[in-house]
């Protein structure tokens, strides 16, 4: 007979109490309430990132999110820490949406028209994109630093070279009084990126045509009709939901912003987000009785949906090799500058 759910769930905190601080598990808020609770230290990605660099302590810290998340973590943390993920196979989609070759190949188109850039990567992107993103000089950025890190590079006198989120690099050029004119999109899958040379001479910020799928499913027409349906509600959604929607939230955050924006709330009110639905859920759960939460549409991240109470149970119960994340040191010491680079601007 296979376990129950409360075994699984003593059998995780027996090894956590037995490993005591040579263990780290991280757990991102998109995940699933029956995961995160076992986690010691749940956050954002930007959060996350600077968790596992803080813990040298950690022999082992699990991961629980997505692969980017690990290989960051890997990468950050030091010779004796190892980093696990319980499903290896939770990938991000939009970080697919970007190789490093493709980059490399943008890159040099960009620099026919100026030589003003600098290339900023969502952590959402791969090892060996953000390598390449170090070796030029730019920075990593999170949903929740972007405006920081592009504010720095436009005051510096760069352009910015964003990738691979169209959504969130037109959102924080639009929060930093970008025109939008002055904002052209890179299609990896066109010729020349489909840019014309002359909004490409124009352009302060190129951002690159990736999306997410959790996030392009909050529209225009959603916003409208809740508007009406529910007009005393305010309204916040995630950077990664496209421009015309966004633009029309009463707010914009990162997932740990959205929390506080939620916290920060009087009592009595009412909020609909648009973000995944395991943090829209957990948010309506804690506030229930004080503020109403709504979803904006439920969207579920199935990658983040992978992981499960009893997948990292068979991580902290026999360590298998096939579960290690590791990046090799060729990537990971450029992809690395452009991680510090992102702690270090806040
Ligand atoms: P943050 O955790 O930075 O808000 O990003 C959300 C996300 O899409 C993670 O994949
Ligand atoms: Fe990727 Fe979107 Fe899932 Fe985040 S929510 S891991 S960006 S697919």
């Amino acid at each position: 007979m296979g376990m129950q759910d409360g075994d699984i769930e003593r059998a995780i905190e027996a090894v956590r109490a037995e490993q005591g601080d040579r263990l780290l598990i991280l757990g991102h808020h998109y995940q699933a309430d029956a995961v995160v609770r076992h986690a010691d230290e749940r956050g954002d990605s930007l959060e996350l990132a600077r968790k596992a660099a803080a813990h040298p302590e950690a022999e082992r810290i699990v991961f629980c999110g997505v692969r980017f998340m690990a290989e960051s973590a890997d990468i950050l943390t030091g010779a004796g820490q190892t980093v696990y993920m319980p499903e290896t196979a939770a990938g991000c989609p939009m970080a697919d949406m970007a190789t490093a070759e493709a980059m490399e190949a943008a890159w040099a188109r960009l620099q026919v028209h100026a030589d003003a850039w600098l290339p900023v990567v969502y952590v959402n992107s791969s090892a060996a994109v953000k390598a390449v993103c170090g070796r030029l000089g730019g920075s990593a950025c999170t949903s929740s630093n972007a405006s920081a890190v592009f504010r720095r590079a436009l005051d510096g006198g760069h352009r910015v070279f964003f990738l691979p989120d169209e959504h969130l690099g037109r959102n924080t050029a639009a929060a930093l009084g970008v025109p939008e004119d002055e904002t052209a999109v890179y299609d990896p899958g066109r010729a020349d990126g489909g840019v014309e040379p002359a909004a490409l001479a124009r352009a302060r910020v190129v951002v690159w045509k990736g999306f997410c799928h959790v996030h392009t499913a909050f529209t225009e027409a959603r916003i409208r009709a809740v508007r009406r349906e529910r007009p005393n509600a305010r309204i916040i959604v995630h950077p990664e939901t496209p421009r015309a929607a966004a633009r029309l939230a009463d707010a914009r955050g990162s997932t740990s912003q959205i929390i506080r924006y939620v916290e920060e709330a009087p009592d009595g009110s009412e909020i609909v987000i648009g973000t995944e639905r395991n943090l829209v859920e957990r948010l309506a759960a804690e506030q229930r009785g004080r503020v109403t939460i709504v979803p904006l549409t439920p969207s579920l991240c199935s990658d983040m949906a992978r992981t499960s109470e009893s997948s990292l149970l068979e991580v902290l119960r026999d360590w298998p090799e096939s579960r290690e994340v590791h990046v090799p040191e060729a990537i990971a010491r450029d992809a690395r500058l452009s991680l510090e680079r992102m702690l270090a601007a806040g």
